[in-house]
């Protein structure tokens, strides 16, 4: 095998980069809660689990998102990793804000935690910190309730598209 050493020093333009990160699958979450009684929500695709003890998980958002300075105002947040059936619900969330929630079931905490009624695992969780990181911020964010449901397969976004995976034999 032929192989080509990575060439340092690179001028790394913005559309390669998203690219070859596009290459690295990911699951899809919905961060969403109800602020000053609107809901209020994305779609997350840098959703990953950090911590067991105590229970953390981070998701980064961009310095540019005009619903983050919303959402994090609120006592509780409410995250949900979409299930295959959520393509359109996804985009949704992604798209014009008026519309978000649009035909999609979902609950409320008392604290203000939006989830998504059929997601596969919804998360109570509060900030427990934000890390300035580029053009984008890491919040970190503490669980205080889980549940999951075992019978659906996930949302998988890749290559700046929606897949799914195949049921295992
Ligand atoms: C599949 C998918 C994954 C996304 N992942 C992220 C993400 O991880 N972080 C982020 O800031 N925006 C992400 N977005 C974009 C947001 O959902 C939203 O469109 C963006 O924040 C602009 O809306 P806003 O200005 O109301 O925040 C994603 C969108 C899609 C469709």
């Amino acid at each position: 095998m032929t192989v080509i050493p990575l060439q340092t020093n690179q001028d790394i333009d913005q559309g390669r980069l998203r690219e070859a990160f596009g290459v690295f699958p990911s699951g899809v979450v919905a961060v969403a809660a109800e602020v000053d009684g609107e809901r209020t929500g994305l779609a997350a695709s840098s959703f990953t689990s950090v911590s067991l003890d105590p229970p953390l998980v981070s998701f980064s958002v961009a310095n540019s998102s005009k619903t983050w300075p919303d959402l994090r105002r609120a006592d509780h947040l409410g995250l949900t990793v979409l299930a295959d059936h959520h393509g359109e619900v996804c985009r949704r969330l992604a798209g014009p804000v008026e519309h978000r929630f649009d035909d999609v079931r979902v609950t409320a905490s008392a604290d203000g935690a939006v989830t998504l009624d059929d997601g596969l695992a919804r998360f109570d969780c509060t900030i427990h910190r934000e890390v300035e990181a580029g053009d984008h911020t890491i919040v970190i964010l503490r669980l205080h309730a889980v549940e999951h449901t075992d019978t659906s397969l996930p949302l998988v976004f890749h290559r700046s598209a929606f897949g799914r995976l195949s049921e295992s034999a």
